[in-house]
């Protein structure tokens, strides 16, 4: 009896194929870099690596991911560190710097359909022949991107599929024509150009421009608020949300957020595809946009790890309908707030996800979202056509629950029953629901992850490592210049193997990264402590290089960084100051320190005060910090110049 009172109640939707089929499915994913997301990660011990890693990308296990976005390193700042360049200078070629070579292999692993992306956000300088945009001298532009491609293919076997513009910057049309044209040239006609990683302008552009139309695979779009403008749709190009969500991934608002947008994309906006930013939140907390990824993986050291709710909810959908399924016509808006999707293989199958997600617990980072409102509701779905024939259906639940934090998510439920084609559900908010004829859906799980705990506060690195599997030392978060280790070949004493800055210009920037080049290593909420590096600089007369304690800012903030900074200075001098820009000294003088000879420095805070030793004797003490109270550690050069450390250590309390 309830069953019928409540269809008497229920909205009615149809489910139908015979309409016609809309769109094709491009799959849910996740994006890494934009940048150094992915940073902690690596560092990570086995089994929990693999363990965050088959969350991600295993099929039928976590979130089963469809697509991998990668950041094509520029060598510069581009939101939570820099990523290195295959290609520092003119002539240099190395695709084995990063992490993200490995990432993608980890992820084609795991599932080798899996889609691959490469977007530059920054660019070393000699792309743009000294100039500050990559668009002045195209040719070589397009031939760096494409030698990335080439690379992947050559060095680690991956088939890139897509490559983008220039994150969130201008585009250019000669320029999207030039890596058209060189991509063909190349024999990689099968890749294909997504633009231009902004907003929807570029579609007015292609309109105007046939060549341009014809380069152009894919419209990706960033932020788009589920909708879109006409003049995208009259492309009739594929759409995308190539970069979407960025939004903390606790309190179940990132969930909710990422739930909306999902379904609401492709039935707002027809775009078939959405893109995390990001990927895994493997990056100190402290830095911009902390823990906005789908999972968090951000404490190597201790193994730690979140699956947060975005995970399960990514789950609903990529679990149930593969790249290649088409969206039906039939979908759309509940009547009383909510959306509802259905997708086909085309051979008779079927996934419907339903969403309920209110206002206060769905709002993404932006754009703003305006207001409306959802209601519990009936819903009735009237399955015709291939499924009509259709008697049972496999449910997949989640409820987020705000009040007690005690969230459902990604459950089995009973089977649905199917009755001459209708079922009812009787819809509560903040739900998701996905019906499907698939039958291969699981939670994997594994058992509990090691506990969280801080950063240890004794550490040291010697560097001395002769067969890296990574480029970077562990722990090392690049917020400026690049870090890489190196070796000493001329040198038979002590430092033969050392980390080493090696960008020596400005890139061309994404972010604003700071004159001088910093790296941040530790606890930001370290207060007293010892920090003490063998340094070198390489730089004759204007060489510079410190170690620091209680940095606060990095990422976007980095020219802001305030902290304790312990200078040291070819021309013989030292100096200590509050800020990575050098203007507030607090103490300074005479050292005898010149290029092309290592040196011992220690740096000591210990509440208000700060001492430095240099070559273990005193050089300056009782140097008066009242502010930061806290920070990371770090190491850096003056400016864009060769240095190099050996021997860190840290000492906290
Ligand atoms: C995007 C950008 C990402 C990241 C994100 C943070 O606009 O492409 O790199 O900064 O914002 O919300």
């Amino acid at each position: 009896l309830s069953l019928w009172i409540s269809i008497i109640n229920a909205e009615f939707y149809v489910i139908d194929d015979q309409i016609g089929l809309g769109r094709r499915f491009d799959g849910i994913g996740g994006l890494s870099g934009g940048g150094a997301t992915s940073r902690l990660l690596v560092n990570y011990d086995e089994p929990y690596r693999g363990q965050i890693l088959d969350y991600l990308f295993k099929p039928d296990f976590g979130a089963s991911l469809q697509i991998l976005k990668v950041e094509i390193g520029g060598d510069a700042q581009t939101t939570d560190g820099t990523e290195p360049s295959h290609m520092h200078y003119e002539g240099d070629e190395n695709y084995f710097r990063g992490y993200e070579w490995w990432l993608m292999k980890e992820a084609k692993k795991r599932n080798p359909d899996i889609t691959l992306i490469g977007l530059p956000w920054a660019f070393p300088r000699w792309v743009g022949k000294e100039q500050s945009s990559p668009y002045h001298n195209p040719d070589v532009t397009a031939g760096y991107v494409v030698s990335w491609v080439i690379g992947a293919k050559q060095y680690h076997n991956l088939n890139i599929d897509y490559v983008g513009i220039w994150n969130e910057r201008k585009f250019d049309a000669e320029y999207i024509k030039i890596l058209r044209r060189t991509l063909d040239k190349a024999g990689l006609t099968d890749v294909g150009i997504i633009a231009a990683d902004g907003n929807w302008d570029i579609s007015i552009a292609m309109a105007l421009d046939p060549q341009l139309y014809g380069a152009i695979d894919i419209i990706g779009v960033h932020y788009p608020g589920t909708t879109t403008i006409p003049q995208a749709l009259w492309t009739r190009k594929t759409l995308w949300s190539s970069e979407d969500y960025s939004t903390f991934n606790h309190n179940d608002v990132g969930g909710g957020c990422w739930a909306r947008i999902l379904n609401q994309n492709y039935v707002n906006g027809r775009m078939t595809s959405t893109i995390s930013w990001n990927l895994v939140a493997s990056y100190y907390e402290d830095l911009s946009f902390g823990r906005d990824g789908l999972m968090t993986a951000e404490e190597p050291w201790s193994g730690n790890y979140v699956v947060e709710s975005p995970i399960w909810i990514t789950a609903h959908t990529t679990q149930f309908a593969k790249p290649g399924w088409r969206y039906l016509e039939t979908v759309g808006n509940l009547t009383h707030g909510g959306s509802y999707v259905s997708l086909t293989d085309g051979k008779g199958n079927l996934t419907v996800v339903i969403e309920t997600m209110t206002h206060d617990h769905s709002i993404c980072v932006r754009p703003p979202l305006p207001p409306y409102k959802v209601f519990p509701q009936n819903a009735t779905f009237h399955l015709k056509g291939s499924f009509a024939t259709v008697s049972e259906l496999q449910l997949w639940y989640s409820k987020f629950d705000f009040a007690n934090s005690k969230s459902t998510l990604f459950k089995k439920l009973q089977t649905v029953k199917v009755f001459d084609g209708f079922f009812t559900l009787s819809l509560g908010v903040d739900e998701v629901y996905t019906l499907t004829t698939i039958t291969t859906g699981q939670k994997g799980r594994y058992t509990d992850p090691p506990n969280s705990s801080p950063f240890p506060k004794k550490y040291l690195d010697d560097f001395d490592v002769r067969n890296p599997s990574f480029d970077e030392a562990p722990n090392f978060a690049d917020q400026t210049g690049v870090f890489e280790y190196f070796q000493n070949l001329t040198d038979p004493g002590a430092h033969v193997f050392t980390l080493r800055q090696i960008v020596t210009q400005r890139p061309i920037a994404w972010a604003n990264d700071a004159d001088q080049t910093i790296s941040i290593v530790g606890d930001h909420s370290w207060r007293d402590l010892t920090v003490t590096c063998d340094v070198l600089i390489e730089t004759v007369n204007t060489g510079g290089v410190f170690i620091a304690a209680r940095v606060d800012k990095g990422g976007e903030s980095v020219r802001k960084a305030m902290g304790v900074f312990f200078w040291v200075f070819a021309n013989g001098t030292y100096s200590v100051t509050n800020d990575i820009d050098g203007k507030m000294v607090r103490a300074e003088g005479l050292s005898g320190t010149r290029a092309g000879k290592w040196y011992t420095l220690t740096l000591t805070v210990e509440g208000q005060y700060a001492y430095g030793m240099l070559d273990g004797y005193p050089l300056w003490k009782n140097a008066v910090i009242l502010n930061p109270k806290n920070g990371w550690a770090a190491i850096g050069t003056y400016s864009f110049e060769y240095a190099q450390f050996d021997n860190f250590q840290v000492l906290a309390d």
